[in-house]
């Protein structure tokens, strides 16, 4: 068993980001991908967040001695922020720069792809049937003492724990986009989860500059989008039903809390198809006239004008403006 060696399955828009973030923190990482044209749309966005992680550690140089610098720098890229400076952030970018090209590996064929794996993370699309398949796929590929995480959102390591051949080190380790900034990894395992694995998780991910949050049980949405659910939904609430807009909502929430952005400004990060979705799970949205009904409509018509959010330029607010 290599110590070092991290698998990624799936190279989307997460798998990339947390293949990334273990290479730059010096793990030799592997992306297993499906097919040649996977690897077609996974290098693009290996080269687009590796510049990305790049250029945001550049720019903490500027806030190096600057108070506010603690809210904005990499979090997940500079591990002591009090002790940083100028000097300290340049050799981080000239080790960051080698272990994002050296460190990361594209493989094919599963077998080798797995091979002396200490961990492997599953990243891969938001579908049962798809986790399911590639579960036992990789269950008599993997070492016996290979551990196993998934990246879900939505779904429990207790719906997958059975198919994967190792229920005792199968458990989730989730992230929250543009991780290298946004550092979270909520860590949740099933009944069948040893605490042995449960904690090599917890270590490892503070290995990769994320910040532990140990759930002790299993939760649907874990800690975070237990309580931004309904937050976001409280918001489209009183939008569709009238009270007030998203400007003022936002306002609202940043004048009375500090916070940096308001639920219309996170619904724009999160994009609207996704906020869409996510409302059209309630019971109640094709009763006419239902609150649930409402915010349906109105994301529908702006998901229709194209305006899904901060990637497409426009969502509740306009992007486009400099
Ligand atoms: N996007 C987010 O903000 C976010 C945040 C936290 C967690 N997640 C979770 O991360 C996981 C991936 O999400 P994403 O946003 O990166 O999705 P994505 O659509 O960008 O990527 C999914 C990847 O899975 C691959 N894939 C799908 N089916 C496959 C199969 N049968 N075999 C092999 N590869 C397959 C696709 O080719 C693609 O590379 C999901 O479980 C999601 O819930 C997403």
């Amino acid at each position: 068993m290599n110590q070092k060696k991290v698998v990624v399955l799936g190279g989307g828009v997460l798998g990339t980001q947390i293949g990334l973030v273990c290479a730059y923190h010096g793990y030799d990482v592997t992306f297993w991908l499906r097919s040649e044209s996977s690897i077609g749309r996974t290098t693009p966005k290996i080269e687009r967040y590796s510049a990305l992680m790049l250029e945001d550690l550049a720019k903490a140089k500027a806030l190096v001695g600057n108070p506010m610098g603690a809210y904005y720098y990499p979090r997940g890229m500079v591990k002591d922020w009090n002790s940083a400076t100028v000097e300290s952030i340049d050799a981080l970018l000239e080790t960051g720069k080698k272990n994002l090209t050296e460190n990361v590996h594209i493989e094919l064929d599963p077998k080798k792809a797995v091979e002396d794996a200490y961990i492997v993370i599953e990243s891969m699309s938001e579908d049962p049937k798809a986790k399911i398949d590639v579960y036992t796929k990789f269950k008599d590929l993997l070492d016996e003492e290979t551990i196993l995480v998934t990246n879900s959102s939505t779904l429990l390591p207790s719906m997958f724990a059975e198919y994967t051949g190792r229920p005792e080190k199968y458990l989730s380790m989730h992230f929250a986009n543009t991780i290298w900034k946004n550092n979270t990894a909520e860590i949740m395992g099933h009944e069948g989860t040893s605490k042995e694995y449960y904690d090599k998780v917890v270590a490892f991910a503070a290995s990769i500059g994320m910040v532990p949050l140990q759930l002790h049980k299993e939760q649907p949405g874990y800690i975070l989008n237990s309580m931004l659910v309904p937050f976001l939904s409280a918001a489209q609430g009183l939008w569709a039903n009238g009270v007030s807009d998203p400007e003022t909502i936002d306002l609202t929430w940043k004048l009375a809390t500090s916070a940096p952005a308001g639920p219309f400004a996170i619904l724009d990060i999160v994009g609207l198809e996704t906020a869409y979705n996510i409302n059209q799970m309630k019971p109640n949205t094709q009763i006419e006239g239902t609150i649930e009904n409402k915010i349906g409509k109105l994301l529908k018509e702006k998901i229709d004008k194209g305006e899904t959010g901060v990637n497409a330029g426009k969502g509740f607010y306009d992007y486009t403006k400099k």
